[in-house]
């Protein structure tokens, strides 16, 4: 059998990660059939398409789609971010940001559970008098019992299936009383149906000290878009480099094709010169193949990323070692 994925490369360093991570697939014997889409600040420039319900529809029938990274600097801030990748994760209802961090020396080993769907991320706001000196400009913070309680959920399930049982919940209760006392209230209520699991609370100030000092404390963690997002580029940055970030943007229920990226971005700095490090990518497709049942192919492939020390060289080189240990 063959899993039907939609690969979407995107821009800059993007169109150089994929083929690895597609190359150390293979590698597994895991058999895809790959449609590939062209979106991305680079196809917005040349047409201006961004992403069509339609494409959403065909996304549909697929297995899960894998994308390399997209914004392209020509572009204005916002476009292809909620235009393609924001419509991808609210359209398929990808509620779920999941993303692992481990140590190169393994001292750490914890996963990140950002909510995907909601917060600041929602566009709740607007103008008012804009261009005046009296402009006003809003941004409002979306948190519904439903949204927050099946992204909580999804992190005690987690939390449960490891071997720690840990999780921490991080927000800023004290300042934002309103969201803050939802997500706590959700938070305690669900933590009473799972006994085994302990748990913590971290104001996201708070939390930024621990990731750099002491981040063995973590296990799985759950929190809010927004801090979700901030949170794990400095997660990234103490679990060995952004570069081996990845990330799974999950539809638990399964009601539509899940998606795989790295954390980083298109960097257009150093495209274009086989320089990127394609071990995020690469992660990213083990996550998927893991999604998709195949834990087997997943476990080699994390296996032989294990030891970043050893996972120097071009991007092609990489992709080649990685897939001849697996
Ligand atoms: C991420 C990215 C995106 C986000 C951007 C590109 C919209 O930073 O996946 O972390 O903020 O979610
Ligand atoms: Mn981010």
């Amino acid at each position: 059998m063959s899993y039907k994925i939609g690969v979407i490369p995107g821009d800059g360093i993007g169109h150089e990660v994929i083929p690895e991570a597609l190359k150390v697939i293979a590698a597994t014997g895991v058999s895809l059939d790959t449609v590939d889409y062209d979106l991305g600040g680079e196809r917005y420039l040349r047409d201006g398409i961004v992403l069509t319900d339609d494409t959403i529809a065909e996304w549909r029938g697929l297995d899960a789609l894998l994308l390399g990274a997209v914004g392209t600097p020509e572009v204005p801030p916002g476009v292809i971010e909620r235009g393609l990748l924001l419509k991808m994760r609210f359209d398929l209802d990808l509620y779920v940001n999941q993303r692992p961090f481990l140590a190169p020396d393994g001292s750490h080993d914890f996963i990140v559970i950002r909510e995907n769907t909601e917060g600041t991320y929602a566009g709740e706001g607007g103008f008012l008098r804009k261009g005046t000196p009296a402009e006003i400009a809003t941004q409002g913070s979306v948190n519904t019992r439903m949204g927050v309680e099946r992204c909580i959920r999804y992190a005690f399930e987690l939390a449960a299936s490891r071997e720690r049982k840990h999780l921490t919940m991080v927000h800023k209760t004290n300042v934002l009383t309103f969201a803050g006392d939802l997500w706590d209230r959700t938070f305690n209520e669900v933590a009473a149906e799972y006994p085994a699991v302990s748990t913590a609370y971290n104001h996201v100030d708070a939390a930024c000290i621990y990731f750099v000092e002491n981040p063995q404390r973590y296990d799985v963690i759950v929190t809010d878009n927004l801090f979700g997002d901030i949170l794990t580029d400095l997660a990234g940055a103490v679990s060995g480099g952004i570069g081996f970030a990845s990330s799974g943007n999950l539809n638990p229920d399964r009601t539509s094709p899940s998606m795989f990226e790295p954390v980083h971005g298109s960097a257009p700095d150093i495209a274009g010169q086989n320089k990127a490090n394609p071990v995020a990518a690469i992660l990213s497709a083990a996550m998927m193949l893991e999604f998709l049942g195949e834990t087997d192919a997943g476990a080699r492939i994390r296996a032989a990323c294990a030891d970043t020390e050893s996972l120097v060289g071009s991007t092609t080189e990489v992709g080649d070692l990685v897939a001849s240990r697996v």
